[in-house]
């Protein structure tokens, strides 16, 4: 079979009798989407160029002409004008022949002593470094808005649940809170796997390592690497740390569903507990009445996808015997989508958040309707002395009292309380109201007003 005249060898040429389909060719391309990485792959590039030249592997010629020729690339790719080709495969191929066409011998000679399978574990890392440096200022922001609001409803009063049903009255900026300290440990997360992922795998070449005496050292000092892979069949080989770095996405998707069910819960009329600003929403084409918490539950649809990724990377993983296997290749459209998905949730969720209105009268309707002080009564009679068993016992008559006649606790009288209780004195009733409740738990973690305060103040402080 006699090859397209536009395509007069493969990369691999002499070995090959006949040309891929075009179909084979798509199939195995990966430009389509890996050209994402041309800028990290040009760093690791230059890094690598610089490092055989100072090794006296490279020209100092080759290394100038190679350096020009990939600062030409750089502004091609910038401009839109670089001519991205599926023959050349992949985003390093497609740069190397550009490269080559540009500057002639020094480019074919940057490949020394490097694999694609070095290169693209390099390019790969060093894209998700950036990727959770941008991610993690995104998390603070969303952090910020949090606590912003947290600030401005510290007492404000809400019923707490548990099953979906009122339990206790709390803060509306204790339970904002808890989303801070969720969104605190997801920074962390990526902060740990940023910390593990940033290894050189450069030098490892194909799987085995190089026969030039090359400078690894030299080369992840360049990058901002903290130190070498060292294992080079390791290097080329595992993406555990893309797959841990999609389940910190994983999770922080998973928390920000979980808030974008109480925030579709909340605007529901029967709750009417926040309003959202109409550029989150959406109207229906048929209901007019309509207005449709669109974001909230297309995060939560999205979070899916996420998760959806970070089980195909796994199961990408598990069956690829040592070293590098094209299998690999199946790595980038997740992580990307990963990438793309939780910064622009993340983005939108400050926007959001920031924006939301609270209403706090309807949350204290939702406290009068259930009964959230029963447990403050039941202590109550314990710090007297009662069984705290005996007491729930107590309560659980009083509250049936309550409920029969559609009255709250703290609407009955004292001699009806009296009667269930002969402990219970006047003083009850600032127990039974919610705001006592609530001003009561004031230990740290608590949900008294002056505990979102300090907690507030404290992650002010962890946010500069
Ligand atoms: N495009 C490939 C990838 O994304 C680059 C490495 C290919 N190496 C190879 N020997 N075919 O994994």
């Amino acid at each position: 079979m006699v090859l397209p005249p536009e395509n007069p060898h493969n990369t691999w040429s002499g070995r090959f009798a006949e040309p891929v389909s075009e179909r084979v060719k798509r199939y195995t391309a990966s430009v389509a989407f890996d050209r994402r990485l041309a800028n990290v792959d040009i760093d690791g590039s230059l890094a690598h160029a610089r490092m055989l030249c100072s090794k006296g592997i490279l020209s100092a010629a080759d290394l100038r002409h190679i350096e020009d020729g990939m600062a030409t690339i750089r502004a091609e790719i910038d401009a839109g004008t670089f001519a991205w080709s599926l023959d050349a495969e992949d985003v390093h191929l497609n740069i190397e022949r550009r490269l080559t066409a540009i500057v002639g011998d020094a480019g074919k000679r940057l490949h020394t002593a490097r694999s694609r399978n070095d290169q693209v574990a390099t390019d790969i890392r060093l894209f998700l470094r950036g990727a959770i440096d941008d991610i993690v200022i995104h998390i603070r922001d969303l952090q910020r808005a949090i606590v912003e609001q947290a600030g401005r409803h510290a007492a404000t009063l809400m019923p707490g649940f548990t099953h979906l049903q009122v339990a206790q009255p709390v803060t509306f900026g204790h339970h904002l809170m808890a989303y801070y300290e969720m969104l605190a440990r997801d920074a962390g997360r990526f902060a740990d796997c940023r910390r593990r992922m940033n290894r050189l795998p450069l030098g490892a070449a194909a799987l085995a390592g190089t026969s030039f005496p090359i400078d690894r050292e030299q080369v992840a000092r360049a990058l901002a690497f903290d130190d070498v892979c060292d294992n080079s069949l390791d290097a080329v080989s595992d993406r555990d740390f893309a797959i841990e770095f999609a389940a910190a996405a994983a999770i922080v998707m998973m928390h920000l569903s979980r808030l974008s069910e109480e925030l579709i819960l909340w605007m529901n009329p029967r709750f009417s507990f926040i309003r959202l600003p109409d550029r989150f929403c959406t109207g229906s084409s048929i209901m007019p009445q309509k207005k449709n918490p669109d974001v909230p539950e297309l995060a939560r649809g999205k979070t899916g996808r996420v998760v959806g990724h970070l089980v195909g990377l796994l199961i990408l993983m598990k069956g690829q015997p040592l070293a590098y296997n094209k299998d690999n290749q199946e790595d980038k459209e997740p992580l990307f989508d990963t990438v793309d998905t939780l910064t622009d949730t993340l983005i939108i969720f400050a926007d959001m958040v920031a924006g939301m209105e609270a209403n706090p009268d309807a949350m204290l309707l939702a406290l009068d309707e259930g009964f959230a002080t029963a447990t403050d009564l039941a202590d109550y009679l314990v710090k007297k002395g009662v069984a705290f068993r005996d007491a729930h016992e107590v309560v659980a008559r009083a509250v049936r009292a309550a409920e029969v006649r559609n009255i709250r606790l703290e609407d009955l009288s004292i001699s009806e309380l009296q009667a269930f209780s002969p402990l219970i004195e006047p003083d009850i009733f600032a127990v039974l109201r919610a705001d006592g409740s609530a001003a009561s738990r004031s230990h740290r973690g608590g949900t008294a007003a002056a505990q979102v305060l300090a907690q507030v103040t404290r992650a002010r402080d962890a946010l500069k």
